[in-house]
This record gives C-alpha cells, sequence and structure tokens, in this order.
C-alpha cells in the first residue's frame, strides 16, 4: 500500500495540536502556509458551510468560499500541483431530481452562490477537480459535533425531533465520503464530479432509518414541512445527485446504504 503524508489545516482558534491553525481570510497566512507545506495535492473543505451563518455573514461567506478557493487554486495551478475542492449538491435551485454534473447550477441559496462561484475559479484549470458532496451524516471522528451527532444525541435523550419530509438529498456517510476525496485527490479527473450516497431520502426518512439502525426509538424522529418554518431564503427542495459519473470512474468506491454504513465496525 502507498502511503502519504498528510498535512492537516484547521480554522485560526483550533486548539488540536495535530492542525496547523490558518486563516484563510489572512492572505499571508495562507502562502506561508502552503509554502511550508509544500502539498503535492490539496483537498480543500474548508468552508463558511451552512446556509444559515452564509445568509447572516455574506461578506466572510465570500471571502471564506470565494476568495481564499482562488487563491489556492492561483497556488496550485502555478505549480502544477493538484487541487480538490468539496463542494455542494446545494448549488442546485431544489427544483429537479437526480441532478448530473452538466445540469446548470442556479443556487437559490446565498450559501450556494458563494460554494459555485469557487467552482467557477476552478473550471478548465488543469488538475482542478470540484467534488459536489450530498448531506453528510453518521459518526465522525472530529471533535465538533456535526448535525448528525447533535441531532442523535437529542434523539437518544429521548426528545422527539422533527425533520423535513419533504427536503430530499443522496446522503452519504461520512467514511465513504472521505474516501472519496482521497480516491480523487489520487486520480487525475478533473472539471466536476457528483458524490451522493446511493438514495434519495428526504431528512425525515434518513433520521428515521439511522436512528432504527442506533437503536433508538424511531417514532421519536417526527415529521414537518418546508413550509411550516419560515426561513430568511428559501430553501432547495430536491438537491439529489446523479454521481454516477463517479461510479464509473471508482467501480468497487463504497456508497453503503444507511443501515450498512451505521453497523458497529
Ligand atoms: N456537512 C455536509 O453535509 C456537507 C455537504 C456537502 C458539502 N459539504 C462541504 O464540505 C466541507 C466541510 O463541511 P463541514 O460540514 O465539515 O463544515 P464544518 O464542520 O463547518 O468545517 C468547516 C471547516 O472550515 C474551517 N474554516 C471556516 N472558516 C475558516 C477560515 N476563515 N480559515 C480557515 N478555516 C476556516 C473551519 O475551521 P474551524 O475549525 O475553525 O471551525 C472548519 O474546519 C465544506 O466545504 C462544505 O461546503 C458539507
Amino acid at each position: 500500500m502507498t502511503t502519504h503524508e498528510v498535512a492537516l489545516w484547521s480554522g485560526p482558534s483550533t486548539r488540536d495540536p495535530a492542525m496547523r491553525p490558518v486563516d484563510l481570510t489572512d492572505s499571508g497566512a495562507v502562502e506561508s502556509a502552503l509554502a511550508a507545506d509544500d502539498p503535492a495535492v490539496v483537498i480543500h473543505a474548508a468552508a463558511v458551510s451552512t446556509a444559515d451563518r452564509a445568509f447572516r455573514e455574506p461578506r466572510l461567506a465570500h471571502a471564506v468560499n470565494v476568495v481564499a478557493t482562488g487563491r489556492i487554486a492561483d497556488w496550485c495551478v502555478g505549480r502544477g500541483r493538484r487541487l480538490i475542492l468539496v463542494s455542494t449538491d446545494l448549488v442546485f435551485d431544489g427544483r429537479a431530481s437526480w441532478r448530473r454534473e452538466q445540469d446548470p447550477a442556479q443556487p437559490i441559496l446565498e450559501y450556494g452562490r458563494t460554494k459555485r462561484a469557487a467552482e467557477e475559479l476552478l473550471d478548465h484549470r488543469p488538475g482542478c477537480l470540484s467534488a459536489r458532496l450530498s448531506l453528510l451524516y453518521g459518526p465522525t471522528p472530529c471533535k465538533r459535533p456535526s448535525f448528525f451527532d447533535q441531532a442523535m444525541g437529542t434523539l437518544r435523550a429521548g426528545i422527539p425531533q422533527a425533520f423535513f419530509i419533504d427536503e430530499y438529498r443522496t446522503p452519504l456517510d461520512y467514511a465513504s465520503a472521505a474516501a472519496a476525496l482521497v480516491a480523487l485527490a489520487l486520480s487525475d479527473l478533473t472539471g466536476l464530479v457528483h458524490v451522493g450516497g446511493p438514495e434519495r431520502l428526504s431528512r425525515f426518512d434518513l433520521m428515521r432509518r439511522a436512528a432504527r439502525a442506533l437503536g433508538i426509538d424511531p417514532k421519536l424522529v417526527l415529521a414537518n414541512h418546508l413550509r411550516d418554518i419560515v426561513f430568511p431564503e428559501p430553501r432547495p427542495a430536491d438537491v439529489s445527485l446523479d454521481s454516477s459519473l463517479f461510479v464509473a470512474t471508482f467501480p468497487s468506491a463504497s456508497r453503503p446504504k444507511i443501515e450498512q454504513a451505521l453497523e458497529a465496525p
């Protein structure tokens, strides 16, 4: 098996000694960190990563998601290095199912607009790939609790929680998404690729099946509708991804169903 040396970066306030703190809004800090680590491949996952925060802090979202991505892309392209940008299904407007890479991306959320703008900075540039992930779920070794960890913690405590029955994604577990990003990093695919799970599911279906798989009473998972909540921006109702290109490129890649992904190791 080939081994690769990995340099991990995080935001400037990290206390994790394994991580290099880098503020992506500080061009000098980004240049110094790139020069110090001198990576052959960059997997760029950092972002203002929620629709809510991107809406509330659009200047910061633009600085981190767009401007910093352009800076990293320029560094990589200028030196012939590979760049994988972690993008999102939320670049779509939500009006159709099973979107392919060649379908038009017309984001309706500020978050999606920043991610799409970042993708455009990589378009047609050598060595650059934007990997659009779908909603991620499952356990992570990360110390920051994810949406999934928080929701499962609430349900485990016996507190019912409602999830949208009319908002569709193609959820993928974190471990498979991480393995996919490594495979893509080591490949020579460029442009755009969709990396979603095998099923088109509502958040309600995802959480009910995940609760059952984890031994939590699925009746605690309640259903609500997008129209029940007033959001500051409209939410795309269906951003399911067609991942045929990814599957054809990596036929043995893991994309398990929920029950299999959440099985104890
Ligand atoms: N989670 C999903 O379901 C999902 C689905 C599709 C795509 N994605 C994409 O996947 C990537 C990771 O998402 P996530 O959910 O894991 O998000 P997350 O937990 O919020 O992680 C985002 C990372 O970006 C870092 N970051 C934010 N601002 C920064 C700055 N100014 N300088 C340096 N680092 C900064 C954060 O650092 P701190 O440690 O300081 O917070 C954190 O490590 C994102 O690109 C997101 O768009 C996620």
